[in-house]
């Protein structure tokens, strides 16, 4: 699969995800500025995807200073850092991939800052290493994960958690594809995650073009095909880990994660390191991202309510800690108690 980013001849090159699985079209971004409305927009979505973007971008806006006389003034260039930085952080709140990416590059900068060339490749190159660095990441927690899942199973899974939402590969699809390149026979459920339907668009679409058995379910099923039998176990990926082991995820993940529960069923959740946000206690203060009405209100272009209607869309929801069986990591198999296990991880205190 071509990758969902790239960084191309000075430019960040990014797959429109807004127009699967109809059309494949990729759309060349030449400053930041430009970097900051695709995220927002949803060119690039998922938690580790819009990380490397927010890396791309940064590196991108230093870039464009290339032939700014004001980088001769003392002082110009920390205070353009800072507006890019900003300017990037400021598009979604919740997933911290796009924090923790920032603060890598900001990292690169107070070291090189006193050279605007050399601070310039370094940021370049520090963005390629984050992206390549993801993709082997996904396929670590692939490794990892994979020995959860039984041999002729059925999984469910939520939103798009795979090689759209990543550098590649996945996290809860990395599992997936892991164990199927074990020999497994694993067929996927995908709820279509309304109201953006990254399930139905996203999930679907990647899945059958690996040739993985899919099968799409609104996301109001999912109770009733956990009643039948017909599902063995629910994974999902994360854009912010608490602490404690609350997890965000897209609006959904917490009903499933009771429904699992009351079927006695495991309930998965895969992510990388940099979605683990340590210095947030809880889920209580996780930041959950509200987006505009007229995603629930309109379907495909169409009208499905009245104009004025009052709407309530927030895009992500949290998991308490005590109803995720475990956490995924390309590190470990986090169980509980999550407190702790996330305390002990070594990879985090590297950050
Ligand atoms: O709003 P989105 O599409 O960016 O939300 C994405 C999700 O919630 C994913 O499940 C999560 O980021 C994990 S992606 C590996």
């Amino acid at each position: 699969m071509h990758p969902v980013i790239e960084w191309k001849d000075g430019t960040v090159v990014m797959l429109d995800q807004r127009l699967l699985p109809s059309e494949k079209k990729f759309i060349i971004h030449r400053g930041h500025l430009e970097v900051a409305g695709s995220i927002k927009d949803m060119v690039i979505r998922g938690a580790p995807a819009i990380g490397i973007a927010a890396a791309y971008g940064i590196a991108l806006g230093v870039a464009e200073l290339r032939d700014n006389p004001g980088l001769n003034t003392p002082g110009f260039l920390q205070s353009r850092f800072k507006a890019i930085v900003n300017a990037i952080t400021a598009t979604r709140p919740t997933a911290i991939n796009l924090f923790w990416a920032a603060a890598r590059m900001e990292k690169i900068f107070r070291e090189n800052k006193q050279d605007y060339h050399l601070l310039r490749e370094k940021l370049i190159a520090a963005a390629i290493a984050l992206d390549k660095e993801d993709f082997e990441v996904n396929r670590r927690i692939g490794a990892n994960g994979q020995t959860l899942l039984k041999n002729d199973s059925t999984v469910l899974t939520h939103c798009n958690a795979g090689a759209l939402a990543t550098a590649g590969y996945g996290t809860a699809l990395g599992v997936i594809r892991a164990a199927v390149a074990n020999g497994k026979t694993i067929r996927v459920m995908a709820g279509e995650t309304r109201p953006y339907l990254q399930g139905a668009r996203l999930t679907v679409w990647e899945l059958q073009e690996d040739g993985i058995p899919v099968t799409l379910i609104t996301d109001s099923m999912a109770g009733h095909v956990m009643k039948k039998g017909m599902i063995q176990a629910v994974i999902v990926g994360a854009d912010r880990i608490a602490a404690n082991g609350d997890t965000a995820n897209k609006i959904g993940t917490y009903s499933l994660a009771i429904l699992a529960r009351h079927h006695g069923l495991p309930f998965y959740v895969a992510a990388p390191l940099s979605t683990i946000d340590a210095d947030t206690p809880s889920g209580d203060t996780i930041p959950i991202e509200e987006r505009d009405a007229a995603e629930v209100i309109y379907f495909q272009g169409r009208m499905t309510a009245r104009p004025h209607t009052a709407v309530f869309n927030p895009a992500f929801d949290v998991t308490p800690a005590g109803l995720i069986t475990a956490i995924i990591t390309e590190e470990k198999v986090l169980v509980p108690d999550f407190s702790r296990a996330i305390a002990s991880l070594p990879g985090l205190r590297q950050k």
